[in-house]
């Protein structure tokens, strides 16, 4: 089975994000092996730093998975800082990073209506830097995610049914 690593742009325990996060790997289990990046560990960026432990492993993740999925709300009409810092640290050497390649699937979480749409476009910019090999598929976007998550469960049936149409396909290319 592909192994995917799942790089969330929240740290709250309550976020929804992570719980649409959540509701793909369940939905997805039998097709694929999870593992999610715990980006909160990571050091603010600095290029002087060469031996944080929690750096390395983070780089380790990203090279050893087999697709990447991207799971982030939208922060000031941008991605927010916690997921650029990640980001940052397994992006060198530039062009020739882990994420050079890497199959990327992103999906954007919001409580408003616009689902971090310009986050999304924001992120496929910055994963185009890398080299990364963003998934071709129709934008995936959780719009009112307050009304659709009930105590940390994505429960909405046509959101779920949508993930499932789009990201099924990012999973069969990684076979
Ligand atoms: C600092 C900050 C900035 C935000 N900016 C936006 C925004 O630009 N667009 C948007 O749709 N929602 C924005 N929101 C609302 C988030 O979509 C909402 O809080 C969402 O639930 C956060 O994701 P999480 O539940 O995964 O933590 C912002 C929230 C915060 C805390």
């Amino acid at each position: 089975m592909p192994e995917i690593l799942i790089i969330p742009g929240s740290l709250r325990a309550a976020s929804s994000a992570r719980a649409t996060a959540r509701a793909i790997e369940a939905r997805f289990r039998d097709r694929a092996t999870f593992v999610t990046a715990d980006v909160g560990l990571l050091p603010h960026y600095n290029a002087d730093v060469t031996d944080d432990p929690a750096v390395a492993a983070f780089v380790e993740q990203v090279g050893a998975a087999d697709g990447v999925l991207f799971v982030t709300p939208e922060y000031n009409y941008s991605i927010p800082g916690v997921l650029k810092n990640a980001i940052d640290w397994a992006s060198r050497p530039a062009y020739a990073s882990v994420f050079k390649g890497k199959p990327s699937f992103v999906i954007t979480v919001s409580g408003g209506v616009t689902g971090g749409v310009r986050a999304q476009a924001h992120l496929k910019y910055v994963l185009n830097g890398m080299l990364a090999r963003v998934h071709a598929n129709k934008e995936v976007l959780v719009t009112q995610a307050n009304d659709k998550v009930t105590d940390g469960v994505l429960t909405d049936d046509a959101v779920l049914g949508f993930i499932d149409t789009e990201f099924a396909p990012f999973i069969d290319s990684l076979s």
